[in-house]
């Protein structure tokens, strides 16, 4: 993702400048519940429609207008000291089915907040790197890396900073020309990946079956911040579009977030053994904040294996290491890449991990049973015991 650069002008004076990146995450509606739409602001946002310099009675707005009819506007306001974001808006159009598959409602919706905590002294470039969450009735907006002013006095964002105190409480950045070795925690997890379902569909019909929730842990070193960062993204299923090849004996899906990043398992089939395993994956991304885009490939793997004609399941979440900076976290998987009939995944083969799970309840139930059977047998004998005893007298 690239930072977004935006600008409001009056004539040739620019008033309002920012460059940050925003992710929004909208609670809506669907026929059985609610669904999370994720969506970030995109390089080809625009400084659209609202927006304004101001004027006596008017105060300077910066709108940002998005895809389908989305838009993010910030309104502001200052004393003799200081400048803030008084207004948050977003305003989201539920028509967009690319975000917004099966909403209940259509048409645009909009919410406000005036608790942003986005506040700067004038005459001074807020600078706010760290994510910083803005709440507000069913959409949170994050935003990150950001440089903005307002009421500038020249074309430029001022030098003077006026550092957010996420940032100011983050450990000191490092000299970008030495990286530091420490890294940078994420600052948000975001919690166990959405199941995605992902087909590849060849000549010969469906050839490979997968659903599984997806999460990506990344190591890199920020330009932004001169040091290792890591940062952990969810696959968002509604975000990705599936593709692949099937072979007889190497089978590839493809997960593609058209903006972003592309990611490739491939595996192979023994024809031998007629076992399978995942032997390769692929990670390409385009990020901001990096200096060259991010390449991952391990083609000397052997994870999730399999026989032929049956799928591969683990519902406990698996570590698939990559290299030293990437790994996949995998969650509620089954797999099937080879011999799949009529669309359905042939008998599952359980992993280890989730053995093991169904262990402990066993072990414990065993315990339990082993338990009563103690109390049993003594009561027997002390019963036997007291009647014994009973006899003599
Ligand atoms: C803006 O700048 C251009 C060239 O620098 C100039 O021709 C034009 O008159 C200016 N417009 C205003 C409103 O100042
Ligand atoms: C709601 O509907 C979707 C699609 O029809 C389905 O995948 C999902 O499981 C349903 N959720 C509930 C809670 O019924
Ligand atoms: C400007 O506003 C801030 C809070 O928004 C307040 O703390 C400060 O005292 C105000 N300064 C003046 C000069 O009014
Ligand atoms: C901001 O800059 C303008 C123009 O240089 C100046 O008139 C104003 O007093 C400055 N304000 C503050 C709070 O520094
Ligand atoms: C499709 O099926 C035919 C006959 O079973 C087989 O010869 C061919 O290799 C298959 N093609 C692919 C792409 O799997
Ligand atoms: C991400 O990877 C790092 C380094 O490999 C590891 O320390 C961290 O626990 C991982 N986090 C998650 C959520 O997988
Ligand atoms: C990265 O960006 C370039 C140019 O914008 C594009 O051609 C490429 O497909 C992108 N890669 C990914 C993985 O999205
Ligand atoms: C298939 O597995 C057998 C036994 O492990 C091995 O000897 C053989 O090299 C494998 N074949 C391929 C193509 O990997
Ligand atoms: C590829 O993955 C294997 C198994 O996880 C690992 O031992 C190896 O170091 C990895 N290769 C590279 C270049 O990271």
């Amino acid at each position: 993702v690239l930072a977004v650069t935006l600008e409001v002008k009056d004539g040739n004076d620019t008033c309002i400048k920012a460059e940050l990146l925003a992710n929004l995450s909208v609670l809506y509606s669907v026929g059985n519940g609610t669904r999370m739409a994720l969506m970030n602001l995109p390089d080809s946002a625009e400084v659209g429609k609202g927006s304004t310099c101001g004027s006596s009675s008017v105060a300077p707005m910066l709108v940002a207008t998005f895809g389908n009819g989305h838009s993010l506007s910030l309104n502001f306001t200052k004393n003799m000291t200081l400048y803030r974001v008084d207004t948050l808006t977003v305003a989201y159009n539920l028509n967009d089915s690319t975000f917004f598959p099966d909403s209940k409602s259509t048409g645009t919706e909009s919410v406000s907040t005036n608790l942003t905590g986005i506040q700067a002294q004038l005459n001074t470039t807020y600078r706010c790197f760290s994510a910083s969450p803005v709440a507000m009735p069913k959409v949170n907006v994050t935003f990150t890396e950001m440089r903005m002013e307002a009421y500038m006095q020249s074309a430029n964002l001022s030098k003077e900073e006026t550092i957010c105190t996420a940032d100011a409480s983050a450990t000191t950045p490092a000299p970008k020309t030495t990286p530091a070795t420490t890294t940078a925690a994420p600052t948000t997890s975001p919690g166990t990946p959405v199941q995605g379902n992902y087909n590849v569909t060849g000549s010969n019909g469906t050839c490979l079956l997968a659903k599984m929730g997806l999460q990506l842990n990344l190591t890199y070193t920020s330009t932004a911040q001169g040091k290792l960062v890591q940062e952990i993204l969810n696959v968002q299923p509604g975000l990705v579009r599936a593709s692949g090849s099937c072979g007889s004996t190497v089978a590839t899906l493809s997960l593609t977030d058209e903006l972003h990043f592309n990611l490739n398992f491939t595996f192979n089939l023994n024809s031998t053994t007629k076992k399978y395993h995942l032997g390769t994956i692929s990670f390409d991304a385009n990020m901001t904040d990096v200096t060259a885009p991010f390449h991952v490939v391990n083609n000397s793997l052997n994870y999730l294996r399999g026989t032929l004609g049956k799928s591969y399941m683990c519902s406990a979440e698996q570590t698939l290491l990559v290299n030293g900076n990437f790994t996949v976290n995998t969650f509620r998987l089954q797999v099937q890449p080879f011999g799949v009939n009529n669309n359905q995944f042939g008998a599952a083969e359980e992993c280890q991990l989730d053995e093991d799970n169904m262990l402990i309840p066993i072990i414990v139930g065993a315990a339990l049973a082993g338990l009563v059977l103690i109390v049993l047998i003594a009561y027997l004998i002390g019963r036997k015991r007291s009647h014994a005893g009973y006899q003599t007298i």
